[in-house]
């Protein structure tokens, strides 16, 4: 009897879920340290329920955000000397979201490695991994996809757990979207080390980081006509009152996405348009945000040549390829371990 669609997806598609700590928890000690009181500050990856996933795939479509197709043009052109170069069978991608710039270089590992050919998919949004992997079963009847359903470093920490079971190849890390952009220095060498450790000496990473480029062009990226990514960030506000029983008006705020010089990134900001209270009743408290006060809920660093530098040299990591698009706006690197770092 042949197998049902179903059947089908159980064999070649499987999902679990590798928090290390309780989500919610970790919402609770974030709100904590970031939103009690003044200057207000929120990590990003609370955007990503299944609204907030579907809103950041429709920003991906706007005339305005370039990143998503300057990458995409880079993925295209050059996927199949990417993966000859990796010489790899499995391709683990951290924040994966629909998986639709992947099938660039899903094309070539399938054609390579045939029924070998590994997807790890990695993302915060265990609906929108379902979605993904229920598209690229379609497409490619080779691939066996491995959903990971949870943060990047409990996803890496899952892959060291498990090794490289059964596989036989190298793996192609992938980092895409300028993610790593998210997070301060501090904290993206320790993510970058978290891959680096991860990483088997033939293994490589794929990295894409956005670049310094005219202000004009990056704020409006990031406060498109549509209003799309004003949505976005206000979405943020609806999984606050959902988690955490809280009262956040979205009419109260205003979406702002400044560029700061000085740290050379794109704020995200939620700007209290009156003063207000708001009841938060997993703290059985009550805030109370000034008129024009600031909830800052990303940030999204430009990247130029001394700063890439600076963290893959503190990283361990050591480039052998970089491919850049348009004026130097987007870069996709090619990155080693260092085996002297
Ligand atoms: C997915 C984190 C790379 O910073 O450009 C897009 C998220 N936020 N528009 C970015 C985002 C607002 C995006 N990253």
């Amino acid at each position: 009897m042949a197998a049902s669609p179903a059947e089908r997806m159980s064999r070649r598609y499987s999902r679990r879920t590798v928090e290390v700590r309780d989500p919610h928890a970790e919402l609770l000690a974030d709100f904590r340290a970031g939103m009690l009181e003044a200057p207000r500050s929120l990590p990003p990856k609370y955007f990503y329920d299944a609204r907030g996933s579907a809103l950041f795939d429709a920003i991906c479509d706007t005339p305005e955000y370039y990143p998503t197709r300057l990458e995409a043009s880079l993925l295209e052109r050059n996927a199949a000397a990417i993966i000859e170069a990796a010489g790899a069978d499995t391709l683990v991608e951290l924040g994966s979201g629909t998986s639709r710039k992947t099938e660039y270089l899903l094309a070539p590992l399938e054609r390579a490695a045939g029924e070998e050919s590994l997807y790890v998919a990695n993302d915060v949004c265990p609906e929108i991994l379902d979605e993904a992997g229920e598209r690229l079963l379609e497409r490619f009847p080779g691939l066996t996809i491995h959903a990971l359903a949870g943060d990047y470093g409990a996803a890496l920490e899952a892959l060291r757990a498990d090794g490289a079971a059964g596989q036989d190849g190298a793996r192609l890390f992938t980092f895409l979207g300028s993610s790593l952009g998210n997070f301060e220095d501090p904290e993206a060498i320790e993510l970058l080390r978290a891959i680096r450790r991860t990483m088997g000496s033939d293994d490589h990473l794929l990295l894409g980081l956005d670049r310094v480029k005219p202000v004009d062009v990056l704020e409006a990226a990031y406060d498109d006509a549509a209003g799309v990514t004003a949505a976005f960030n206000l979405n943020l506000l609806s999984v606050l009152n959902r988690e955490l029983g809280a009262d956040f008006d979205e009419r109260g705020f205003r979406h702002r996405a400044p560029f700061n010089h000085e740290e050379s990134r794109i704020e995200m900001h939620l700007v209290a348009q009156v003063s207000q209270k708001v009841r938060v009743e997993a703290f059985a408290t009550t805030l109370e945000l000034e008129a024009g006060e600031v909830i800052r809920t990303e940030i999204s660093r430009k990247f130029d040549a001394k700063m890439i530098d600076r963290l893959l040299s503190a990283s361990g990591l050591r480039r052998e390829r970089e491919w850049l698009a348009g004026d130097g706006w987007y870069s996709l690197l090619m990155l080693r371990p260092d085996p002297a770092g």
